[in-house]
């Protein structure tokens, strides 16, 4: 098939989280079994130009109708990555010249709104100009949702390339779904037309994600039980009747993501100090050892060493964590905790505080970690905590289970779809642990739960960081549920 995958973050190109990784391996995927995939991503000199990058050519200049009658002008950069992959940037400073790709200082920029019916607009226009006749037009969250509803309107939906093109919507977050005052509708070109409650329309405001919801061929939830979880009013923020309405008509898929098995991989991992496998586990203890020594923690084997890597967002559940520590610590139990993040300003001073008051047990990098910082936490820690509120799917509960490093996590989204919880019968197929109501004794209790299962039960932890190893989390065992999605628009 010929894919189009759009998406406003890549690895490795530009990442604030997990859709940038799904956008850097599933294309690959895709790819590698013989489809022809070309990503559209916006370029952003600030933060993708560091990376020096050769371009294989440029197509411009592209013209982007931009409001009723006005047309802007950009550039396409074209990078010819892999047999079948190619990655296309759109270039255009006026809206992507910027130190961050969505905010500054947490403070989303005002022109958000515009930024991204650009660049949905730019991708439709980059499709023609690049002579592309896609199968598949995959928007991934609100920022690409748009092309949805591009594909389907009068502006689009005579050209000769996109007689055979259905569009993908795929949800990553349902937290984040671009509302925005209605006036930005003139932005669109599409008219006053679409300002109704079946498409864009939203309380009277404009709504993205709603409108790809509505207009999507076929709309794809990162996990299964994301996917069932955003029927309900807790969990669907406000879409809830919209995606009820896609499920009855057969129009909603839940898919897990994957990793990218070759990046973090603990065999080969050349950013770790040593290696390990689920066969001779010695390197990880390398790996702890030079953990407690960067973070300077005591350097012991006896005590539990837990570790969390996130954004710091109210969907993580990290306040709750830093109550359970607090009380933990307070409390005195021996062990120690590493955790790194940056977000909300609160919740990073409360980590700094706790490491202020708790040295030698909480250590707290505050900021966006190098990936030889991330990879040596997974490696190094024993247990790794995801409280999350909700999880569409969670990318760091896989990483760790490859390396060895048992997920703490409340049964949500793809956290319940990956980790099976130890129940002390089932040292064979165990990989984690699991709780279920979001508070702070809950979740201090699974931890002291954990710690005492790796101190009283070596036979069964050791059992269980070997399911974990051996789990295959890779995008070929889900690739060919995207090709059925990809199919089943088509009929
Ligand atoms: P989300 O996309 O909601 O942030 P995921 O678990 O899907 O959650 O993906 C998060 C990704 O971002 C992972 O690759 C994780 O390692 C990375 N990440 C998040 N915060 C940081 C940070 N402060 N430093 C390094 N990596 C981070
Ligand atoms: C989102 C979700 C996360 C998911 C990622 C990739 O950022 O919060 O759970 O893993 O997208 O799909």
């Amino acid at each position: 098939m010929n894919i189009v995958w759009v998406s406003s973050e890549a690895v490795p190109y530009a990442k604030t989280g997990g859709l940038a990784d799904v956008s850097g391996a599933l294309p690959e995927a895709l790819a590698a079994r013989g489809h022809k995939v070309d990503v559209i991503l916006p370029w952003y000199p600030q933060v993708t130009g560091k990376l020096k990058l050769k371009f294989d050519s440029f197509t411009g200049p592209l013209g982007v109708p931009f409001g009723e009658k006005h047309t802007e002008w950009a550039q396409i950069r074209t990078l010819n990555a892999k047999e079948n992959l190619r990655f296309h940037f759109i270039e255009y400073d006026r809206f992507f010249d910027r130190p961050k790709l969505y905010d500054w200082n947490g403070v989303e920029y005002g022109d958000n709104a515009q930024r991204f019916i650009f660049f949905s607009r730019a991708a439709m226009q980059a499709l023609l100009a690049l002579h592309l006749s896609p199968d598949v037009i995959h928007a991934n969250d609100w920022h690409a949702a748009l092309c949805c509803v591009y594909l389907r309107s009068d502006l689009y939906n005579g050209y000769e390339n996109f007689r055979n093109a259905r569009s993908i919507l795929s949800i990553h977050n349902i937290g984040y779904q671009g509302v925005f005052n209605k006036e930005n509708l003139y932005w669109t070109g599409l008219g006053w037309g679409y300002f109704h409650h079946n498409c864009i329309e939203y309380y009277d405001q404009l709504n993205f994600l709603k409108a790809g919801v509505m207009t999507a061929h076929m709309v794809n939830a990162v996990s299964p039980t994301y996917a069932q979880e955003i029927l309900s009013a807790e969990y669907g923020f406000g879409l809830d009747p919209a995606l009820r309405n896609c499920a009855y008509s057969g129009r909603l898929r839940g898919i897990l993501n994957g990793i990218d098995v070759h990046e973090w991989d603990p065999v080969h991992d050349k950013l770790l100090p040593a290696t390990f496998s689920a066969d001779n586990i010695s390197g990880k203890n390398v790996c702890r050892k030079k953990l407690q020594e960067y973070f300077n923690l005591p350097v012991r084997a006896d005590v539990p060493l837990f570790a969390t890597i996130s954004r710091l967002a109210y969907q993580k559940g990290l306040d709750v964590q830093a109550a359970a520590l607090t009380r933990l610590l307070e409390a005195g139990e021996d062990l120690q905790f590493v955790v790194v993040g940056s977000g909300d300003p609160g919740l990073e001073n409360w980590y700094a505080h706790l490491q202020e008051r708790f040295p030698g047990k909480l250590a707290f990098y505050r900021g966006y970690a190098p990936d030889s910082l991330s990879h040596l936490v997974e490696a190094g820690a024993d247990f790794f905590a995801m409280p999350s509120r909700y999880e569409p799917c969670g990318l760091n509960q896989m990483y760790s289970m490859r390396y060895g490093t048992l997920p703490i996590v409340r049964s949500t989204g793809g956290l319940a779809d990956t980790v099976t919880n130890f129940n002390y019968q089932n040292s064979d197929s165990a990989t984690g642990f699991v709780f279920y109501d979001l508070n702070a004794e809950a979740l201090a209790n699974t931890m002291r739960w954990a710690a005492a299962v790796r101190r009283d039960e070596r036979a069964a932890f050791d059992a269980m960081r070997r399911n974990a190893m051996m789990r295959d989390f890779s995008w070929n065992n889900t690739a060919s549920q995207y090709e059925r999605m990809y199919e089943d628009a088509h009929r």
